[in-house]
């Protein structure tokens, strides 16, 4: 009989919930795969395979695939980002709990990932900002983007394809994002940039870099804006 499943932490079951159930997908950074495991097991992807650039982290996705029983839909394996695999192998490509520039590192190194056939699910736990301006400018569309909650933090998750076409943002995109404020995790992700940016630009006050540091006022108070408009509105569920 299969051993119970896991309760998937929030961050990576917003990921999971992104897949496509008919395609093959890659955890580029699985660690300990619980992710793939997780939707192999839901039923939320045909196939899996668990990629991770250092053996140790694979060793335990190993013995947690043999715990859990997904080993006739896993496969792991040992790659450098994207590096060791080849266009057929996955359509729905997650990069998740690295940090955005090096999220778009990986995506640089693999430019059959520019297909329509091909999903991206990114979770940067840093510097999203350059992650977004990446995508941005090599013509990859966010479908959609959505603050989830987990462990105290506030993380974005981002549905990407590629579009070839220029995609045109404004002053708050690299900050905000698609994330809008018509959730209680929505309104949170913009309360958290905005006191970031503030943070950022008391110090450039104090460092008498006077125009640096009114230009992220003004973008924060945009922000806080966006965020306080839809507090007056009925707030939608995730
Ligand atoms: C913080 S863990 C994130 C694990 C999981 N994806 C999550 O979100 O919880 C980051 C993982 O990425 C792996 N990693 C770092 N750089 C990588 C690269 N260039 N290619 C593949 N894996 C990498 C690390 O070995 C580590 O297991």
């Amino acid at each position: 009989m299969d051993r119970p499943l896991f309760q998937l932490a929030p961050r990576l079951r917003c990921c999971a919930l992104m897949l496509r159930p008919d395609r093959r997908m890659a955890d580029i950074g699985t660690d300990h795969a619980y992710l793939p495991i997780w939707a192999i097991r839901q039923g939320m992807t045909s196939y899996a395979i668990a990629s991770d650039i250092n053996s140790g982290p694979l060793d335990a996705a190993r013995r947690n695939v043999l715990r859990y029983r997904t080993s006739e839909k896993m496969e792991i394996r040992l790659s450098d980002g994207l590096q060791a695999f080849s266009p057929d192998d996955a359509d729905d490509i997650v990069v998740a709990g690295m940090g955005g520039e090096l999220i778009a590192k990986i995506l640089a190194g693999a430019p059959w990932l520019k297909s329509p056939e091909k999903r991206l699910i990114l979770q940067p736990m840093t510097r999203a900002g350059e992650l977004r301006n990446f995508l941005a400018q090599e013509g990859y569309l966010v479908i959609k983007e959505t603050a989830v909650e987990d462990g105290g933090r506030i993380y974005a998750v981002m549905l990407v394809c590629y579009d070839g076409a220029p995609v045109s943002t404004d002053k708050l995109y690299p900050y905000i994002g698609k994330v809008t404020a018509e959730t209680p995790q929505g309104r949170r992700y913009l309360q958290s940039c905005c006191a970031m940016l503030q943070k950022r630009a008391e110090g450039m006050h104090l460092e008498g870099q006077e125009p640096e540091a009114l230009k992220l006022f003004s973008i924060a108070e945009e922000i806080q804006h966006l965020a306080a408009v839809q507090e007056d509105t009925p707030l939608k569920s995730v």
